[in-house]
């Protein structure tokens, strides 16, 4: 990799933190089971040091996280400065350690108030998102030079709005389609408000990117794979262009799409090899295939997120190495990646999965709160060391 690239990994605040009893997924979650509520999740929010020791351990430089809307804005229009002050800190301690802040303004969980109005249904979302983002970045903007606005709008748009398995639930496809405009709308403003604050800045999303593949390259197979391509991957970058100084990428998997004659006239089938444990296929070479469909935006690009849940760490290590020799191809074909973050550094609550899939570099003991370096953490150190002496 080229000098000065980004190594890191990623978390989001509701995740990791634990207590974040003032959003919209708490509330969901004391519907649910027991063993579907995020709790204390892995005690981040006050472990926070001993976690970015480990990061900087794992030879990082460059460290994702999010800030959490709820503990900013408990209740519409009231700013809790103690939560302001805690971010504060945490931005302050990876300065320290010379890890790059990338700093994510919403990680899928609202505030409740947020939900109570119609969440993103509500004409008023981007504008209430806007006033956070301003309160944000004026207290905090000092410190940060990369912020991501919004992770995954259009798969949160399809959990909660088009599939309805997701808070708020609110489940059909023109409340999809209207989620999608609102987030859209909220990312161009929250664009404009941080460049009049910190021209500088580097704004984007991280885009959860899919990599789709024709089933044969007859031409109906070919076209409809296009159009899906196009659908959930690009349209977004269409609603909100120019506004985008870098291009995140968040991936995890690549999918064969074909043909049918019955509605909706396609079909897919996951591509790939090996399974992580939820049964997610493994596909490097879909890595390469999104990043070099976004060169297309002549932006720099990072990659936000990509990770696999392996408990047993039998497959991360290998899974962390292809995906950067992916990275590596994609550059040497005129990609400008810049950076890579992991996901995740920490096991954590994997939304309506709970518990179960282990995603961490570092293992986390749910009881004792014992953070354990997995084998693999130190293969990625060791491709980081490697690189960074090329
Ligand atoms: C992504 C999400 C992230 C995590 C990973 C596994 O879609 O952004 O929060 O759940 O998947």
């Amino acid at each position: 990799m080229k000098s000065g690239f980004l190594w890191g990994a990623a978390t989001s605040a509701h995740q990791v933190e634990g207590d974040n009893v003032k959003n919209n997924w708490w509330e969901w979650e004391m519907k649910q089971s027991v063993a579907m509520r995020s709790g204390r999740a892995a005690l981040h929010y006050e472990l926070f040091k001993e976690d970015f020791a480990l990061a900087k351990q794992i030879g990082h430089n460059a460290h994702r996280f999010s800030i959490e809307w709820s503990r900013i804005e408990p209740e519409r229009g009231k700013w809790d400065k103690r939560a302001l002050a805690h971010y504060r800190e945490v931005l302050e301690e990876l300065h320290r350690l010379n890890l790059v802040p990338f700093v994510t303004l919403h990680h899928f969980t609202d505030p409740r108030w947020f939900t109570e109005k119609d969440g993103w249904l509500s004409a008023n979302a981007p504008e209430a998102f806007a006033e956070y983002v301003k309160v944000v970045v004026e207290n905090l903007g000092d410190l940060v030079d990369n912020w991501v606005t919004l992770n995954e709008p259009v798969l949160l748009g399809t959990m909660s709005y088009w599939q309805g398995r997701w808070p708020p639930q609110k489940k059909g496809v023109f409340k999809f389609d209207r989620a999608i405009q609102h987030l859209a709308a909220a990312h161009k403003r929250a664009y404009r408000i941080i460049h009049r604050l910190q021209p500088d800045a580097q704004v984007g999303i991280a885009k959860h990117m899919i990599s789709y593949k024709p089933v044969s390259d007859v031409w109906s197979h070919v076209l409809t794979r296009g159009a899906i391509d196009w659908w959930f991957n690009h349209r977004f970058f269409k609603l909100t262009w120019p506004k985008h100084d870098y291009i995140g990428v968040n991936y995890y998997f690549q999918r064969k799409i074909g043909v049918k004659m019955v509605p909706p006239f396609f079909y897919q089938e996951d591509d790939g090899d090996r399974k992580s444990d939820i049964g997610w296929k493994i596909a490097p070479e879909g890595l390469f295939n999104v990043l070099k469909g976004v060169k297309k935006y002549g932006l720099p690009v990072y990659v936000t997120e990509n990770g696999i849940a392996d408990e047993k760490d039998v497959l991360r290590a290998d899974f962390i190495r292809d995906h950067l020799r992916a990275v590596e191809r994609a550059q040497k074909e005129g990609v400008d990646v810049r950076g890579y973050f992991h996901w995740s550094l920490l096991d954590n609550f994997e939304w309506d999965l709970g518990y179960g899939p282990r995603f961490g570099l570092v293992e986390v003991d749910y009881k004792t709160m014992e953070r354990k370096l997995r084998p693999s953490a130190y293969v990625y150190k060791a491709i980081i060391d490697q690189s960074k002496r090329n």
